[in-house]
């Protein structure tokens, strides 16, 4: 697991770090200031010892000859000068090497030399950086200074004293850095948390805030520095972005009326031509009806011309007659009101219905899909009437297109769809970018009934119109153009859609997409608590 630690405790953890470094190294360098000071003022009183007893001793006879009588006296107040400024370890020692006296044993352990006159030789014994002052400074010194041949003297000046004082020191310097780290940590995070983590605190919580949806909101720094200036370009920002926001609904909504607009202008014109093509379509059989009576209040020829022009006239009235009955049937409302209804087998019957049909002479219809499907909302009979035009429209394509395979495939099944493409039917093709209504609305499931051909197809100028009421490719008196003009209304009017795709000289697929009916749930609940 990957520990995550906020920017304060990271702060907190360099901080600590740090104080922690800087005041241990500077408490060791004073104790080692402290050490070597003390050691240096040990040599200078070595110095002086030196000097005292040289003195001393200026008087003696010959410096080789240890037994002579009179240089035993110096040789002794000398010793006893020693004592007196606490040295108890020292040797005297002639100019020949013979030790004349000696108090104590000197071990002539080695060390650093830390003073060298020539005449005077210091050396530092068991010190270093971290055992401290050493143990004793082993001291030898010429009898009667430099260049002189003369006796020695070996002694040594033990450093207990500075030890005692150093381990009091270090004890002091632990516990002063001990406070100045507290101290120091204690200030730095209150001025870190003031000056950066509040104002990162509060930038971060704005930030969140804004992209939660509260576009108003802005961070509140009032620090006069990089991250005033930061907060401040944010709020700019965030001000940007909200009035983009806000720029971009109101386009939005304007885009959606204007769009609402165009649909009614385009119904209106679509209601306009309807009704130019109604008067159109009557107006042709109207003008023949007319004709005819003419013809026969003139009368005109015998019985059989007679019959002929009465068989003519009744073919006439009944193209206007199926043309009035078609649009009935879509202005009427449904004798029933819509009904749960199982598409699939109302699909099966319309099948079987065209089956003797003689259009569909030689073509095959092959049915797949569910054998039964959710039920839907709708007038059981309006949809048989749509899957029939679908069926119809199949098999005239398949006609036309003289192909070896003269196959139709209809399908039925469920699939989901957002709810907005069926509000929107205008908006029929899939290649069209979604919408973000559409990208946001819960799918939703529909019953779908796609009639598929390897027929024709159609181009592109054809597949544009073929909604459009009287729009037709077939000959005078075998199609209307009223077929899918009236399927659309119909499936529009129940909540659904018709899909379709083309390809010029491959076929065409039609989709019928009916929404699983509401009902369904509550009824279902109903039965539960009937059990
Ligand atoms: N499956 C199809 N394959 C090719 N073209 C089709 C198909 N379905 C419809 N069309 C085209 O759409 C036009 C309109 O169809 P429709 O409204 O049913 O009227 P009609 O069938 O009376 O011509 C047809 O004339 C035809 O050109
Ligand atoms: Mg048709």
């Amino acid at each position: 697991m990957k520990l995550i630690l906020g920017i304060r405790a990271q702060l907190v953890a360099g901080i600590v770090l740090l104080t922690t470094a800087g005041i241990g190294l500077i408490g060791f360098l004073s104790v080692n200031i402290v050490e070597t000071r003390s050691v240096y003022w040990k040599i200078i009183e070595a110095g002086h010892t030196v000097r005292l007893v040289r003195f001393m001793t200026s008087g003696m006879k010959e410096q080789s000859l240890a037994g002579v009588a009179d240089n035993l006296k110096p040789l002794s107040l000398a010793a006893a000068a020693l004592r007196e400024v606490g040295i108890d370890t020292f040797e005297f020692i002639d100019a020949g090497g013979a030790v004349i006296l000696r108090q104590g044993k000197l071990s002539r352990e080695v060390g650093k030399v830390i003073y060298d006159s020539g005449a005077l030789k210091v050396i530092s014994v068991g010190s270093g950086w971290l055992a401290g002052p050493g143990e004793y400074l082993y001291v030898i010194a010429a009898m009667r200074g430099e260049g002189v041949k003369s006796g020695k003297l070996e002694f040594i000046v033990p450093l207990t004293d500075i030890n005692n004082d150093m381990s009091v020191v270090r004890q002091f310097i632990f516990f002063y850095a001990l406070l100045d780290s507290f101290i120091i940590i204690a200030f730095g995070i209150y001025f870190l948390s003031r000056l950066v983590i509040n104002p990162v605190r509060a930038l971060e919580a704005a930030a969140k805030r804004i992209s939660g949806g509260a576009l108003g909101e802005r961070a509140d720094v009032p620090a006069e520095n990089e991250l005033g200036a930061l907060a401040a370009s944010f709020n700019v920002m965030a001000g940007r972005v909200e009035e983009e926001i806000k720029t971009l609904e109101r386009m939005n909504l304007e885009l959606v009326s204007k769009e609402e607009e165009l649909l009614r202008s385009k119904t209106l014109a679509a209601v306009g031509g309807l009704a130019a093509g109604i008067a159109h379509e009557i107006g042709n059989p109207l003008g023949a009806v007319h004709g005819y009576i003419d013809i026969l209040s003139k009368g005109a020829g015998g019985k059989a011309e007679e019959k002929d022009l009465l068989e003519r006239l009744a073919k006439e009235v009944g193209r206007i007659d199926v043309i009035v009955r078609e649009f009935l049937d879509v202005a009427r409302p449904s004798s029933r009101p819509p009904h749960p209804v199982d598409v699939s087998s109302v699909v099966k019957e319309a099948v079987s219905a065209v089956a003797v049909h003689k259009d569909f002479k030689g073509i095959s219809v092959t049915v797949k899909g569910a054998t039964q499907t959710p039920l839907v909302a709708i007038d059981e009979g309006k949809l048989r009437q749509v899957v029939i035009n679908l069926l119809l429209n199949a098999a005239h394509a398949v006609k036309d297109a003289r192909k070896d395979v003269s196959a139709v495939m209809v399908e039925t099944g469920v699939r989901k769809r957002p709810v907005t493409r069926a509000l929107m039917p205008h908006r029929r093709r899939d290649d069209q970018p979604a919408t973000a209504a559409e990208v946001s609305a819960p799918e939703k499931d529909y019953v779908f009934v796609s009639v598929a051909d390897a027929g024709s197809g159609m181009t592109e100028q054809e597949s544009r119109k073929i909604f459009e009421p009287f729009f037709t490719t077939k000959e005078v008196g075998s199609g209307t153009g009223l077929g899918l003009f009236i399927s659309q209304s119909i499936i529009k009017a129940y909540g659904g859609v018709i899909e379709f795709a083309t390809k010029q000289g491959e076929g065409s697929v039609f989709i019928v997409f009916l929404p699983v009916g509401q009902w369904q749930e509550p009824e279902r609940a109903e039965n539960a608590v009937g059990e």
